[in-house]
């Protein structure tokens, strides 16, 4: 935990040039160097833009069983659409109900396999569909990256190239798609001190300015197992929500407790109860809790 304690004290520093800040000096359209000149991930006109273009695999989803704008009403897209909007409110709130980056999203879980990346895309495509919304969907499972491949998208520069290189802007590494309210931002290279490049100031100062700059922005990580890397725990620190993926009679009461104490430096966690198999009962399920609440 010592990654972690030192990580919390950083941020509260005020060490100050982070790389958005600095993009934003060599930039003259800011807003272009996150997520687009219109936030929407359409083309945008002025002449620097450096995110890329990809199509996304949307008949390869749908064979997966994720939710694509073309789907047909069915069970997962209607549960993914409570679980959405109960992360929404909190993301949106406002006066005295905000909450600090509530915008961003991890996805974490106890152990591999529970189904976060597959919560995390389906979140992602049913933020996506909404008119007024826009997501960035970001890998940060570093040492299994998996959201590229799940979404038929070469691979590229990503996150951890962003943070460990001060040379490089965030706007170089987005993949604007065929959905157009969803940009992706891939893992990048894995490097070996991934979790002191989380815990930086670089990264904490990217984050904020991410949250704040872009209000209408849900930015969604996926990441490994809390229980397996501090990459979750880390990540914790600096997202306003938790969407914690629970696998139906495979996570252990002692294994959910251990895990969400890992990230309990997020006070706002959700659970997702996914891979439930009971007739007629619901395959997911999303519960609200603060800290020690469970
Ligand atoms: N609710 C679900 N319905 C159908 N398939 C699912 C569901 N949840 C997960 N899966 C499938 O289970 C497998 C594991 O899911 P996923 O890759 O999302 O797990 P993970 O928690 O991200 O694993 P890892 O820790 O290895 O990254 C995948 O093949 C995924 O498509
Ligand atoms: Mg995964």
């Amino acid at each position: 935990m010592d990654i972690i304690e030192k990580a919390a004290a950083k941020a509260e520093k005020t060490e100050k040039v982070s790389l958005v800040e600095r993009a934003a000096q060599s930039d003259t359209d800011a807003d272009r160097l996150v997520l687009g000149a219109d936030g929407s991930g359409a083309p945008a006109s002025k002449p620097k833009r450096t995110s890329r273009y990809a199509e996304i695999d949307l008949a390869g989803l749908a064979s997966q069983g994720y939710i694509t704008p073309d789907s047909p009403p069915n069970t997962t897209a209607e549960e993914f659409r409570l679980i959405k909007r109960s992360l929404l409110l909190n993301a949106f709130a406002k006066g005295e109900a905000a909450i600090p980056n509530g915008n961003l999203i991890l996805v974490t879980s106890s152990r591999p396999n529970e189904g976060k990346t597959f919560g995390a895309i389906n979140l992602a495509l049913s933020i996506a569909s909404e008119q007024d919304l826009t997501v960035l969907l970001v890998d940060a499972d570093f040492a299994k990256p998996e959201i590229l491949a799940k979404l038929g998208l070469k691979g590229g520069k990503g996150l951890m190239d962003v943070v460990s290189d001060p040379d490089m802007d965030l706007s170089d590494c987005l993949i604007r798609t065929n959905i157009p309210n969803l940009t992706v931002l891939p893992a990048g290279r894995q490097h070996n001190r991934t979790t002191e490049m989380l815990a930086s100031d670089r990264m904490e100062a990217m984050m904020r300015e991410i949250a704040l700059r872009y209000r209408d922005r849900v930015v969604i990580f996926d990441s490994p197992p809390a229980l397996a890397s501090s990459v979750a725990p880390v990540l914790a620190l600096h997202v306003g929500q938790v969407l914690f993926v629970v696998e139906a009679e495979k996570t252990t009461d002692i294994q959910l407790r251990e895990a969400l104490g890992l990230v309990s430096a997020c006070e706002h966690t959700s659970l997702m109860l996914n891979k439930t198999k009971f007739a007629g009962g619901k395959r997911y399920g999303s519960y609200y809790g603060y800290g020690s609440a469970y």
